[in-house]
């Protein structure tokens, strides 16, 4: 090789160690290799030389233009190792660090009244039921002792869907949780011990009034259960939700066409000023409806009322949430306006446990 091309050959090789960015190596690669480069333009003046000169020294030039690429490579390669260490180094994400400066969301106290209710009522061996938002006529009404033309069916400002084209029937928007009672009976045997929180839906809107709230429906099936065993379940209940011990409560006679007897639950309570302190006073509370299983409604699910009895109960989620935790405006419940949920929201970590606390 000539001296000419040793000293070019030094001078890359050194350019290339020395570069200590991608782009200062890449701008070294242009002047040696690229198309106007150093070791391009030797390689074009090879036409010029006699023929054995040109076999010769196009050898070493392409021994050499060969060495400089490699040397550029292997410098790449350092390069961007360097280059990833220092971003490893600089991105570094300490898992570790406490999260509590992280802004954290809020349960909603839909949310954590159910919560509270599955807690109590997992206690006193219940389980938990669903069924659909969109029922049918039998679930919602015929099963339950309302026939067609019953007063109660317009009572229930129920929202229908468009008929079937071709049946004619009406599904529409469950107005109740008691169709679960329904699906339930007809899908297990007794015993059964249940309880139905879900949405349901009604034309209606005002202050305590939203065309969507919920509800929770309970139900209990066994042989020889009475009235007694209602008022227990419920005194065990309301005293556990409201966090009063054995907490007063009254039925007063009402109707409902799936109950016979059938009462309505009110609960002692005391009003002071805009306050309302539960489980003292002389003033009732209204807080849900209830009865022993209607006969009727045994024989739509194939019970034999002869062999089982039942109570059941009704109650509106969203009202008890309002009792417990005081707001006096239901619609904001699904408003999601962020101020109300940051107030009146609870802890996500602060689980509601019958031994711990349900409320917070
Ligand atoms: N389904 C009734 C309603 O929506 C509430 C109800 C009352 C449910 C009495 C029951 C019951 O299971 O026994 O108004």
């Amino acid at each position: 090789m000539s001296h000419d091309l040793d000293e070019l050959k030094r001078e890359l090789l050194n350019e290339i160690a020395k570069s200590g960015t991608l782009e200062e190596l890449e701008a070294v690669r242009v002047r040696a290799l690229g198309r106007k480069g150093l070791i391009s333009e030797r390689l074009k003046g090879l036409g010029r030389l006699a023929a054995d000169q040109r076999r010769e020294a196009g050898a070493a030039l392409n021994r050499l233009k060969q060495e400089v690429a490699d040397a550029i490579a292997g410098r790449r390669a350092e390069l961007e190792r360097a280059e990833l260490a220092r971003r490893l180094e600089s991105e570094r994400l300490d898992v570790t660090l406490p999260a509590r400066p992280v802004p954290r969301g809020r349960i909603h106290p839909i949310s954590q009244v159910l919560d509270e209710l599955v807690e109590i009522f997992a206690d006193l061996g219940f389980s938990v039921a669903e069924g659909p938002h969109i029922e049918d006529d039998f679930h919602n009404f015929t099963a339950l002792n309302i026939p067609e033309h019953h007063p109660a069916r317009q009572m229930h400002d129920t929202f229908y869907l468009e008929p079937d084209p071709e049946t004619g029937e009406r599904r529409l928007l469950r107005t109740h949780t008691s169709p679960v009672q329904i699906r339930t009976m007809m899908a297990q045997k007794p015993p059964i011990r249940i309880i139905a929180p879900g949405r349901t839906f009604r034309s209606d809107s005002d202050a305590t009034h939203t065309p969507m709230f919920h509800q929770v429906e309970g139900l209990v099936i066994d042989r020889d259960i009475h009235m007694g065993h209602l008022k227990g379940c419920l005194e065990a209940w309301l005293s556990a939700f409201f966090e009063v011990d054995a907490l007063e409560m009254r039925f007063r006679p009402s109707y409902f066409p799936f109950t016979e007897p059938s009462a309505e639950v009110d609960i002692r309570c005391r009003r002071e000023g805009g306050r309302l302190v539960i489980g003292e006073g002389d003033d009732w509370l209204e807080v849900l409806g209830s009865g022993m299983v209607h006969p009727k409604v045994l024989e739509h699910c194939g019970l034999d009322p002869a062999e089982w009895q039942g109570f059941a109960f009704g109650a509106g989620l969203d009202r008890l949430a309002m009792l417990k935790y005081g707001m006096t405006d239901l619609r904001p419940f699904f408003e999601a306006d962020l101020a109300w949920l940051e107030h009146y929201g609870f802890d996500p970590l602060d689980v509601p446990t019958l031994a711990g606390g349900l409320g917070s």
